[in-house]
């Protein structure tokens, strides 16, 4: 069949920047990355900046007057004023460098269980999450209502893999104190309805946090739009490092909250009775911090800003409109999630018949398809729509209809191999 071209994108020149992509497996099969949603590749441009940091410039920060440590810590510091005109934070304080997502969550569910009245959380108070959470929105939660005594409670889904919002106001009430959700779910590729659900939790007077890992790499993320109080992405994802998170938090929300782990940097003054702590954003980053891996960020950034992230969501999303309707003629797959690209993201899960999803992304492997199987932490979804598992294949902006076509006529394999 004739493949029609995405536009949005010059995909084959994009395509020069990840060498990664040029690679062939299990001796000469040219690699089918549709793994996207569990980490994207890097470009030149990321890996050069990583390399010249430690070739030319490394350093620990903030804490030297030397050329080396002025150097970077101007680089992670610039790395930082990157990230923030990238989701349009108001202020660079507001933007704070984790580990990663879930470390990004974890900071965010201690620090507001631990705050001072009105903040914190105590027995009465409730957390509202989703049932389609990946497990670093769950657990974190759990933890703290465990430790505090609040009640975590949670929103269903539909059939149709959207939130089921029906009873909004019953499920966000006065006692609620955070609500906490997915901005786009890594299995099922819905985008929520941030707006509305943000609109009730205003009206009792809740924290809003929002998981944005799979939104930052692929669609425009603006923070003072979205109005949550604090959300969290992760690098790896988006063409950068691994080992580098970001929590963007209101200003004013990051002053009120307690430090989460103590040590150097996060300090200003240390005595052997207490301590004071640093402005923002380094009173939430003890120790010494992912130096090249936000350098890395920063580059990656840049990279996305030069494509436009207009450009890469409609990229994205015409691969996904392409993939469902290509996926769904296929003889006994059933999509798990929305079945029609709006409000979606690329991320697209499926059962074939009764195969198992890691025979299926198994014999994919061997055709050079690289594809994630499993419950892609977020075993609730498998459990909602009764599935041990599923076999998700996600798009980046690197990602071609040819890759569709491939992952089609792949399963077309997968299918004839177990008949
Ligand atoms: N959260 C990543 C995924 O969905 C690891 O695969």
């Amino acid at each position: 069949m004739t493949t029609p071209l995405a536009v949005a994108l010059d995909v084959e020149r994009i395509r020069k920047d990840f060498p990664i992509l040029d690679r062939v497996v299990h001796g000469d099969k040219p690699l089918v990355y549709l793994d996207n949603a569990a980490t994207s590749h890097k470009p030149t441009q990321v890996l050069d900046a990583v390399h010249d940091y430690y070739t030319v410039h490394n350093a620990n920060v903030h804490r030297g007057i030397h050329v080396l440590a002025e150097e970077a810590t101007a680089l992670y510091e610039g790395a930082r004023d990157k990230v923030a005109t990238f989701i349009n934070a108001a202020d660079r304080g507001e933007v704070v460098f984790t580990k990663n997502a879930t470390e990004s969550i974890n900071l965010a569910a201690n620090v507001i269980a631990w705050a001072a009245p009105p903040l914190g959380l105590s027995p009465g108070d409730e957390v509202v999450i989703t049932e389609m959470e990946h497990h670093s929105n769950i657990v974190p939660w759990q933890l703290v209502c465990e430790r505090t005594g609040a009640t975590l409670r949670w929103f269903g889904i539909t059939d149709d893999g959207r939130l089921d919002l029906s009873d909004i106001d019953r499920v966000i009430t006065e006692r609620t104190k955070v609500v906490s959700f997915v901005l786009v779910s890594n299995i099922l590729g819905t985008v929520n309805p941030a707006a509305e659900i943000v609109r009730r939790a205003r009206e009792v007077g809740a924290l809003v946090v929002i998981d944005a890992s799979q939104a930052a790499p692929h669609l425009p993320l603006d923070v003072q739009a979205l109005g949550a109080d604090l959300v969290a992405f992760t690098g790896h994802k988006m063409c950068g490092p691994t080992g580098i998170g970001v929590l963007w938090g209101r200003k004013q929300l990051l002053e009120e909250l307690p430090p989460f782990l103590g040590g150097g940097e996060m300090i200003e003054l240390v005595t052997m009775q207490r301590s004071t702590y640093a402005a923002l954003p380094h009173k939430f980053e003890a120790g010494t911090p992912p130096v090249a891996q936000a350098v890395g960020l920063g580059a990656a950034v840049d990279y996305l800003s030069g494509l436009g992230m207009e450009r890469v969501a409609e990229h994205e999303h015409a691969i996904t409109a392409y993939a469902l309707d290509r996926l769904q003629a296929v003889d006994g797959l059933r999509v798990i999630g929305p079945t029609t690209p709006d409000a979606r993201g690329a991320a697209i899960s499926f059962v074939l018949g009764d195969l198992h999803p890691h025979d299926v992304g198994q014999v994919l492997d061997e055709l050079g398809i690289a594809v994630r199987v499993g419950h892609h932490c977020a075993r609730p979804v498998c459990e909602r729509f009764g599935v041990p598992a599923t076999t998700r294949a996600s798009f980046h902006l690197y990602s071609t209809l040819g890759e569709v076509d491939a992952l089609v006529a792949g399963l077309d394999q997968v299918r004839r191999f177990f008949r």
